[in-house]
């Protein structure tokens, strides 16, 4: 089984030959979408459809910047005290990383395996949805969710640095970054809102009352924790508690991955103007929409 420590240098390994890349050549398209070369090449996305989801997969679905590592923390951490520390096997963080060798391992893997992913949902493997694999959904004040992505581009080797904070702004607005346009994002999985299989939740709402989170997600992947526990893995995955220990689970990762963990920060970055200018995109993708009401643009964005 692939351990943590050998995850790590594998990811370490690819971040080392990113460095080496232009800018330019950090980013390509495949199907009008932008990608990172080093993590997810053309190679890897062509054999992704391919993927042999189980119905006992444990899926974690988020766009970049969403809290993807908090809620990983979170799941690993209720599995360990809902089962007693039974072994879950990590593959790579994301199923876009794997190449056709890591997908030996993967479909050779003891189940539960954690699978997670940044894809959009049409271009999530169809087999995850035949199966009817459990997947939890977490989304983003699309505010803060930029200005943790410009962050992001300017400290992680895989991603080009952004140029300034009104070209990524642009970028961003207009879809030109890593996984494309968040809204069309959202908008995709509004159709998929009523599916039970699926939970979306919010980090806003995780970040106002961590343990009714912790409670909902449990449930919906059939795991029972008692209210001590509930309280344990608050605790344990509080942003200030993953940050202290990030330099043991992401190395030199650990302080890009755990920033600032606020809600709100958009507040000391957009202009009046982009302000606006996200709003109004907001109003005509998301307005009148129950994913657009769930995300309470009103309290966290205005
Ligand atoms: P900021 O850049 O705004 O600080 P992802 O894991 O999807 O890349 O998301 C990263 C964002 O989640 C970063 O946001 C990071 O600080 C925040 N984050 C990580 N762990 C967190 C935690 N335990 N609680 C709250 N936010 C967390």
């Amino acid at each position: 089984m692939t351990t943590s420590q050998s995850l790590r240098d594998q990811i370490a390994a690819r971040h080392n030959k990113a460095a080496e890349l232009s800018d330019e050549d950090k980013l390509y398209r495949y199907n009008g979408v932008l990608y990172p070369e080093m993590m997810c090449p053309e190679s890897h996305l062509k054999v992704l459809g391919d993927t042999k989801a189980r119905p006992d997969d444990i899926m974690l679905v988020a766009y970049p910047k969403c809290g993807f590592t908090w809620m990983l923390g979170v799941l690993k951490t209720i599995i360990a005290e809902a089962t007693g520390n039974k072994v879950v096997t990590e593959i790579l963080p994301l199923i876009e990383f794997l190449s056709r060798e890591d997908f030996k391992i993967f479909d050779e893997a003891p189940s539960p395996r954690f699978v997670g992913t940044h894809m959009h949902p049409d271009n999530i493997p169809v087999s995850f949805y035949t199966k009817k694999t459990k997947m939890l959904v977490i989304l983003r004040n699309p505010k803060d969710t930029l200005v943790s992505y410009y962050h992001f581009y300017n400290n992680n080797p895989v991603l080009p640095s952004a140029k300034s904070w009104d070209t990524f702004f642009s970028q961003f607005m207009s879809g030109n970054v890593a996984y494309g346009l968040y809204f069309d994002y959202i908008l995709a999985w509004e159709k998929k809102m009523d599916d039970p299989n699926v939970k979306i939740i919010t980090y806003e709402e995780l970040k106002q009352d961590p343990s009714q989170g912790i409670r909902d997600i449990s449930t919906f992947f059939g795991l029972t924790l008692t209210e001590d526990q509930v309280q344990q893995v608050a605790e344990g995955t509080s942003f200030d508690a993953m940050k202290k220990n990030s330099a043991k689970t992401h190395a030199t990762m650990g302080s890009v991955f755990f920033r600032k963990g606020m809600v709100g920060d958009w507040k000391n970055h957009f202009t009046p103007e982009q302000s606006q200018e996200m709003d109004d995109a907001f109003n005509k993708h998301l307005a009148g929409t129950r994913l657009g009401a769930k995300l309470n643009y009103q309290q966290y964005c205005q």
